[in-house]
């Protein structure tokens, strides 16, 4: 599936991307999380969530006593939107088959939608991340969280408070289902 990924032309992402960033981590891991798309840094190593955002991930899951290893990281589009803008819904929609497949290969017990684009995408298009984030979902059997982004905990600390209650909630389902 990454050759197909690196080769794939179905949305006009592939234009401007320098390498798609398919996913990486624990192929079995119990917790997937869903960002939106590479940015700068995810481009140019072919990698998630590499760049200050991603750092901030690692920092979370740590803090929860998780390592990168553990989980199973990807993003909503797997090559990067021009200037870190929210991909579009007719790229996300060309690319979620590959989601798709990923979910059904990995069987996470456990979906983290990192932002509002994932949120939208997984659980509902009317997701509010402000008033849903820490609200668990269930879909088929699958728990899905939406929580912020780590950029948007960069952009703004105050927010950083919920992400932690968020993640708590996290590690206790996780141990529940464990
Ligand atoms: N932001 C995302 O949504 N995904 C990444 O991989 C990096 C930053």
């Amino acid at each position: 599936m990454e050759r197909a990924v690196s080769a794939c032309d179905r949305c006009g992402l592939c234009r401007t991307r320098m390498h798609p960033a398919f996913g990486e981590g624990d192929r079995h891991a119990a917790i997937l999380l869903v960002g939106e798309g590479p940015g700068r840094e995810e481009d140019l190593q072919g990698r998630p969530f590499v760049g200050p955002a991603g750092q901030l991930l690692d920092r979370m899951l740590a803090a929860v006593d998780l390592r990168r290893e553990q989980v199973y990281i990807t993003n909503i589009v797997k090559c990067r939107p021009p200037n870190n803008r929210n991909p579009e819904d007719a790229e996300a929609h060309a690319c979620l088959p590959f989601l798709r497949r990923q979910f059904l290969l990995i069987q996470p017990k456990i979906i983290v939608c990192l932002g509002a684009v994932a949120a939208r995408h997984l659980c509902d298009p009317s997701v509010r991340i402000t008033r849903d984030r820490g609200k668990w979902w269930v879909k088929n059997g699958v728990r899905i969280l939406p929580t912020y982004h780590p950029a948007a905990l960069l952009r703004d600390e105050q927010k950083k408070r919920d992400a932690w209650l968020d993640f708590q909630s996290l590690r206790e389902v996780y141990q529940q289902l464990t």
